[in-house]
């Protein structure tokens, strides 16, 4: 049984927030100067339940996604045990916040210290790699340990992502059974990971990457004990609405069970956007419109990175009634700071009419949004709110609602 955090003694969400109902709308009336950063725990609540409950293995939190504290917590009381951590300070961020956790080290380019604190500090036993140069490097750091698990990174394609990760990390073909065979010398278990790149429309892609699996075991002829798939799975955003996560995780299954692997042989993902997505969005407030251009309190510099620099587009909603005969129009967004960067290009859908001093949401930025926010030209701070209202998208909500009238039917019966 898991801990409850609380039982850990873990601070409870901060006593200064107080709930809201119809969150993004109360605030909008307080008229906040600064943006307000809305939290739903009980969304990333449900999303870790629903990958404890249906993925076909091991979920890990990839902590880069959001290392909040509260969220970790939350995900942790709801049955996340393991951590993906890609830096020192990650892991000792989950070690300080859940003790008990487990982290994976997953980057595969790590200094020496890192490894070594890592291993004998906060007995961290798996590691990540893509190259003959970092197995020396763990096996120098943690000074020949025979306890590890080592995950050799597989380079596959991102074709199915919107967001490339192909590109940095992993071994090749031609070279991962050299790898795969000095690794298992080493190891105590040996696991084969990789990334299919981040927000993954098709199932296709782990298929594809799950092939290359198969055909890096039979080259290298080694005993694999895990198979770690990565992240990537999609969340729910404005022109994205990804096929059902139970079609990747069947993909991923029938993939893993037809693997040339050992019945005890583990499987593992990596999840960091589908369980934090829908945990946070934001309430900002329009200082100035130009045309069709509006000046907000908050953006690249704050938690819109990716709109600004891959064009990333967010779900948008007006905090007030709009003009009866205003129509939607296609807007672009200027942050506060005094840099042209600071541009959302969109479009993003508003009212005509929405004008200076109005306040409208910014939704899904629970996923590489709050976690991006710097403080540059005297930016980024707010207060945070905690909100049980619905985000403004959902790939988990529609399973609730099916469970709920799946319930309400038998009790009718
Ligand atoms: C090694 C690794 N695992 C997991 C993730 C999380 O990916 P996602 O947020 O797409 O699920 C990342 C993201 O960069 C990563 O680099």
């Amino acid at each position: 049984m898991h801990q409850h955090p609380r039982a850990l003694g873990l601070a409870p969400l901060s006593t200064a927030r107080s709930a809201i109902p119809g969150a993004g709308i109360d605030i909008a009336k307080r008229r906040p100067v600064d943006p307000v950063t809305i939290v739903r725990p009980h969304a990333a609540a449900r999303a870790a339940r629903f990958f404890v409950e249906k993925f076909p293995g091991r979920s890990m939190y990839a902590v880069k996604a959001n290392p909040s504290p509260d969220l970790l917590g939350i995900l942790w009381a709801n049955g996340i045990t393991h951590y993906d951590t890609a830096s020192i300070a990650e892991v000792r961020l989950v070690k300080a916040t859940l003790p008990d956790a487990t982290c994976c080290f997953m980057h595969p380019v790590k200094s020496e210290e890192a490894i070594a604190e890592a291993y004998f500090q906060h007995d961290v036993r798996t590691f990540s790699l893509d190259s003959l140069e970092e197995l020396d490097k763990i096996v120098r750091a943690t000074e020949g340990a025979t306890d590890l698990t080592l995950c050799v990174r597989l380079r596959v394609s991102s074709e199915y992502a919107k967001l490339s990760l192909g590109s940095k990390f992993g071994v090749s073909h031609t070279e991962a059974k050299e790898l795969l065979v000095a690794t298992r010398q080493v190891a105590d278990a040996l696991g084969i990971c990789f990334h299919v790149g981040s927000q993954t429309m098709s199932p296709d892609a782990y298929a594809n990457a799950m092939e290359r699996v198969r055909a890096a075991i039979v080259d290298a002829a080694v005993t694999v004990d895990v198979i770690d798939v990565g992240g990537g799975f999609p969340s729910a955003y404005p022109g994205m609405t990804p096929p059902p996560l139970e079609r990747f995780f069947e993909t991923i299954h029938r993939a893993f069970e037809s693997l040339p692997i050992s019945y005890s042989a583990e499987l593992w993902a990596e999840p960091g956007r589908s369980l934090c997505a829908e945990y946070s969005s934001v309430v900002v407030r329009v200082e100035r419109r130009r045309g069709n251009e509006l000046y907000i309190n908050d953006g690249a510099y704050g938690t819109l990175f990716d709109a600004a620099h891959i064009g990333w587009k967010y779900p948008v909603q007006l905090l007030r009634e709009p003009d009866s005969d205003a129509r939607d129009m296609d807007f672009s967004f200027w942050g506060p700071t005094c840099d042209d960067l600071d541009f959302m290009q969109g479009p993003f859908p508003l009212p005509a009419d929405t004008s200076t001093g109005d306040y409208f949401e910014i939704g899904m930025l629970g996923a590489y949004g709050a976690a991006m926010r710097t403080a540059f030209n005297g930016f980024g701070s707010g207060e945070t709110v905690v909100a049980g209202d619905e985000p403004m998208l959902s790939v988990y909500r529609e399973q609730d609602d099916m469970q709920e009238r799946r319930s309400t039917n038998v009790v009718k019966l």
